[in-house]
């Protein structure tokens, strides 16, 4: 069996029903996926196989031979972040991020597929999605200002958000 992932091509030496998420993992050491559930529950483990988001605890790799596959590592890089994942910084959509390249894959399918920014059709695009961290509500958010195109100075993120505070040097 053969996948590519993100653009490289991967040869498969699991066996057929071996997880798709399993293999990518385990065997391929792409970490972006996570294992939360490993029962289609909680959408931590979505990746994008030929453009749909698919939960990979789910899927035989079998079912995945000769697909083009993306994952979270594939979305943009620590320099260039895609527009969904600066989106997602922007807003402070993600804290543990356990969730969040399952969100972002589920997130970037809604887009590619001219998702608009209407609340209730992003929380119909990300349902099933659980994260126990964020409210939901910054996410929604985050998608929305993707889906209206909207850029983001990350470097001036949380400029006055925070005020210093200093230990030590009592006067
Ligand atoms: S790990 Fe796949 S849905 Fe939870
Ligand atoms: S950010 Fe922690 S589960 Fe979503």
């Amino acid at each position: 069996m053969n996948i590519v992932v993100n653009g490289t091509a991967h040869a498969i030496e699991s066996g057929p029903l071996t997880p798709l998420l399993d293999v990518l993992r385990e065997e391929l050491e792409i970490t972006g996926p996570k294992a939360g559930c490993h029962q289609g529950g909680c959408g931590a483990c979505t990746v994008l196989v030929d453009g749909e988001p698919r939960r990979s605890c789910l899927l035989p790799v079998a079912y995945a031979d000769g697909a083009e596959i993306t994952t979270v590592e594939g979305l943009g890089t620590p320099e260039s972040l895609a527009p969904i994942q600066q989106a997602f910084v922007h807003h402070y959509a993600a804290q543990c991020g356990f969730c969040t390249s399952g969100m972002l894959l589920a997130a970037q399918a809604y887009l590619d597929g001219g998702g608009t920014d209407d609340p209730e059709a992003i929380q119909e695009a990300l349902g099933g999605h659980v994260c126990r961290c964020t409210g939901y509500a910054k996410i929604v958010d985050a998608v929305a200002a993707a889906a209206r195109g909207e850029s983001f100075d990350l470097t001036q993120t949380a400029v006055g958000k925070y005020t210093t505070v200093t230990t030590g040097g009592a006067t």
